[in-house]
């Protein structure tokens, strides 16, 4: 049998397509545009994600024996706000998780509601990305939006809607939209009265390796598959390219080098860290993760090499770069404003340390290191929380990037494992539906089989030393310029 991974990210589509013993096939990109109608906001078009997949999935299965595809399942970008009309039409452009305009609405929540109750109800707090503080948004800023309201989805959710028919979300993606008590893995009655959001709003929630059902019939037609294709929940990126690298079970990491970067822990229980700094989610194993997210990380580079070096050449750009531990320029990777650990949707990119003497490569280096320093910042979180993380997977587009490994193992003091494909939420979303057709017992087993890794990265003491001493000048730079933040933004 073969299975669609589909990976809806915030840059493009992504489908794999994997057979019963999870070789990968094939695997298809398809780009779609990104709108920033305001400094700091950021929204997609649903419509042209579900374009964009059948294209995709189309080029995908093309030379495949389409009669065995089995399934289809999904990693998807998190928290986007997705509504739809009583007719089904999407009512304004979907708002990303890296999106900054709800200051006031989190304020609200986390102020007047308080972040104790919002922790109590959610094991979450609120964060400017985050579902919630975006449906108060559009209650307060576009009261004619919110009136027209039938249907709320996450992204990937959409795109199972128009395949099945259901409106469907699974527990990892439903724990990034505030609405959710994630211990119970079920919707909290309390926050969708402060939200006004009524349940039948709301999807049905299934585990991340659960069918919720099959292709429609002109799904079926127009992409010449098996009307008995099962379409299966999937789960956020994040949690996706979890199982895709085998970070399952308990006490494993995972470094997405995405659009986003995050740091995903997974656990077998539930846990909160008190001070909420990382996100306590549902996993896609069936179990929970804690997870630190910076809003721009691979981003930091594309844009330094695409905007301002203007290249497409990375590799080139990196190879220069051989004083590592011994640069003078800091940046600090911060073009979304940040959310963990420092949630402040005000904070900005910054450069700073440079001399005369500064080079190019030396930038480019900056940009790097900073997007592993940061990193770190949330690294240190989970390590105050008594978690001991020894080593680590990694995927995601600068996953690449030698430079950029070596970069996170001596920055962060982690053996750093490079995996077969680092086509993490593709692959996941593949395995995902690969496990709702039986063909592996659970999440963990088909991880066991499938996810192998090829190398690691050791971190070299002379050069952690280095860096330790880097990394402690780096966490003075975001308290001097916070309060500069605030005021450059005003
Ligand atoms: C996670 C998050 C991002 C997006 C990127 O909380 O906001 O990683 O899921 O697609």
């Amino acid at each position: 049998m073969l299975y669609i991974g589909v990976d809806l990210g915030t840059s493009a589509v992504k489908l794999l397509l994997m057979d019963g013993e999870g070789k990968i096939q094939n695997i298809v990109s398809k780009e779609y545009p990104l709108y920033f109608p305001h400094p700091g906001w950021s929204e997609q078009k649903p419509e042209d994600w579900y374009e964009q997949t059948m294209a995709g999935i189309k080029e995908l299965i093309a030379d495949a024996d389409k009669s065995q595809i089995a399934g289809i399942s999904f990693g998807g970008q998190m928290h986007g706000l997705v509504i739809l009309d009583k007719d089904d039409n999407v009512i304004r452009p979907a708002i990303l998780w890296n999106d900054g305009r709800t200051t006031e609405e989190c304020d609200y929540l986390n102020n007047v509601i308080g972040k104790d109750k919002l922790s109590e109800y959610t094991a979450n707090i609120s964060f400017t990305g985050f579902t919630a503080p975006k449906v108060l948004w559009v209650k307060n800023k576009e009261p004619e939006n919110f009136e027209k309201i039938e249907k709320i989805m996450l992204p990937k959710d959409y795109i199972a809607y128009k395949l099945s028919g259901v409106h469907c979300t699974d527990v990892s993606d439903a724990s990034g939209m505030l609405l959710f008590d994630v211990k119970n893995r079920t919707w909290s009655k309390e926050m969708c009265e402060i939200c006004g959001v009524k349940e039948s709003q709301l999807a049905k929630i299934f585990e991340s390796y659960e069918t919720v059902g099959t292709v429609l019939p002109q799904i079926a037609a127009e992409l010449g598959i098996p009307e008995s294709c099962k379409v299966v929940a999937g789960a956020g990126d994040n949690a996706a390219a979890a199982v895709g690298t085998g970070t399952v079970g308990d006490g494993m990491c995972n470094i997405s080098l995405g659009t986003s970067g995050t740091i995903f822990i997974s656990s077998d229980k539930f846990g909160v860290d008190q001070n909420n700094a990382l996100h306590a989610f549902a996993h896609a194993d069936g179990h929970y993760h804690l997870m630190g997210c910076m809003l721009s990380a691979a981003s930091c580079n594309k844009w330094w090499m695409d905007d301002i070096v203007r290249t497409k050449d990375y590799a080139a750009e990196q190879k220069d770069i051989t004083k590592l531990g011994e640069n003078h320029v800091f940046f600090l990777p911060y073009l979304m404003g940040e959310r963990s650990p420092h949630n402040n949707p005000n904070a900005r990119g910054t450069f700073i340390g440079m001399t005369m003497d500064t080079s190019r490569e030396d930038m480019t280096q900056a940009v790097l290191e900073g997007v592993a320093f940061a990193l770190r910042d949330s690294l240190e979180v989970a390590r105050s929380l008594g978690i001991d993380i020894k080593r680590t997977k990694i995927c995601g587009g600068g996953a690449k990037s030698p430079l950029w490994k070596k970069m996170i193992a001596n920055i962060m003091d982690l053996e750093v494992d490079v995996i077969e494909s680092e086509e993490g939420p593709a692959l996941g979303g593949a395995m995902l539906a690969a496990v709702a057709n039986g063909e592996f017992a659970s999440v963990e087993d088909a991880a066991a089989k499938i996810v192998k890794v090829v190398d690691t990265v050791k971190p070299e003491a002379e050069l952690v030393a280095k860096y330790e001493e880097k990394y402690q000048q780096f966490k003075e730079i975001y308290p001097a310029c916070k309060p500069l933040y605030d005021i450059i933004t005003k």
